[in-house]
């Protein structure tokens, strides 16, 4: 049977595209991952029960996934490492499968997939089941092959996402990261004393991205408008806005058919410097001065390196962070949160960039050329 156009308008619930219903939906989504995860102001993952004993003793972790979930493993690794006390690597599955990889009992697979069926992912999974490996999968689709072929499964309950290009499910995907390193750091005693803050700073977090959405929605397509002839954008991040830069560029690639890279601030006079020229519009993701004043100084004299040369400069900065102004031709704000939650919010201007861009060019934002929502193929 065929689905007509009106069941496909039904299904979108008023909104233009299933990229803009599923943007709409990142509050939700993060709620919903987070429901039912956090008991007397402790995060316990249900679905984890009886596993205390392997948190206990793993002395490696190893995420791996592709595409948007490899950049939510990257803000993991952060998270986990600070929080678990336990060392993480981050490797595209397809990288991980082909080689060697120096793993055993003690070592915990993490892969993380949307739709649980990403045939590189799973084979990952495989593949270190059989080297002796434990496996736990982060997944937003029930029942998938990933999570039946993981030991253990936490699933990120973002609801059906249908645009390719993944908005919802990677706010989940890192939501479950951090419940997964707050709920592995209380098993192992090793959470810092104000751990509590981002149990609480979790909860909070749909409230904020509404905010965000509801603020900034509005500036953040206006601009997408003026930028729709661009040939090229980069995005600047450190630490967890690394990552977030990364899967900024991803979006626009995805979708806006840009080219767009996501560098490492610390990076930029390794060579992406070479690139700016003037008019040349690069996002900054900016990380808290109360976290970090020196990481944060850090990211304001990158801006300032840049915009000597001439970069048009886009910052995605905390409210009230005043340091920005002099060097930004725009400033993107975005509510406060604990270090490790700030990425859920920053990325969320990044997502809406990408499609206010893609809808400016008049392309179709929820089917982008050349791409599958699932890849099940090697
Ligand atoms: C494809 C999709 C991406 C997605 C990636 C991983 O490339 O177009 O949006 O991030 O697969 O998918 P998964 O379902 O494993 O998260």
């Amino acid at each position: 049977f065929e689905v007509s156009w009106d069941a496909a308008a039904a299904e979108k619930g008023g909104w233009p595209s299933f990229m803009a219903k599923e943007v709409s939906e990142e509050p939700e989504a993060v709620a919903n991952t987070v429901r039912g995860r956090v008991q007397d102001g402790a995060v316990v993952i249900p679905e984890l029960d009886g596993l205390d004993e392997l948190f206990r003793d793993i002395d490696r972790v190893i995420i791996t996934a592709c595409g948007t979930a490899f950049y939510a493993g990257m803000v993991g690794k952060y998270a986990l490492e600070a929080w678990a006390r336990v060392p993480v690597d981050v490797e595209l599955a397809h990288e991980f499968r082909y080689r060697d990889p120096v793993i055993g009992a003690r070592t915990l697979i993490v892969s993380i997939s949307q739709s649980g069926e990403t045939m590189d992912t799973l084979m990952a999974v495989k593949y270190a089941a059989e080297q002796g490996a434990r496996t736990l999968s982060i997944c937003n689709t029930q029942g998938a092959t990933i999570p039946r072929e993981s030991d253990a499964v936490v699933y990120t309950h973002a609801g059906p996402e249908v645009a390719v290009a993944s908005t919802k499910a990677f706010v989940a995907q890192i939501t479950a990261l951090l419940l997964l390193g707050l709920h592995v750091g209380r098993v192992r005693e090793t959470l810092p004393a104000d751990a509590s803050d981002d149990v609480t700073g979790l909860e909070a977090l749909p409230e904020k991205i509404a905010q965000l959405l509801d603020e900034e929605q509005e500036h953040v397509e206006q601009l997408a408008s003026w930028m729709a002839d661009t040939r090229s954008v980069l995005f600047l991040g450190r630490n967890v806005g690394y990552p977030i830069a990364m899967e900024g560029a991803l979006k626009l690639k995805e979708i806006s058919y840009i080219h767009a890279e996501g560098f490492a601030a610390g990076e930029l006079k390794h060579g992406p410097i070479a690139l700016i020229e003037p008019g040349q519009p690069v996002f900054v993701i900016v990380p808290s001065p109360r976290h970090s004043a020196l990481v944060h100084s850090k990211v304001v004299s990158n801006i300032q390196e840049i915009r000597a040369r001439g970069a048009r400069v886009i910052a995605v900065a905390e409210e009230g962070d005043a340091a920005v102004l002099p060097f930004a031709d725009e400033v993107i704000r975005i509510p406060l949160a604990g270090p490790f939650l700030e990425p859920v919010l920053a990325v969320v201007p990044l997502h809406l960039f990408a499609m206010g861009l893609a809808n400016a060019k008049g392309l179709d934002v929820d089917q982008p050329r050349n791409l599958a929502k699932s890849v099940t193929v090697e």
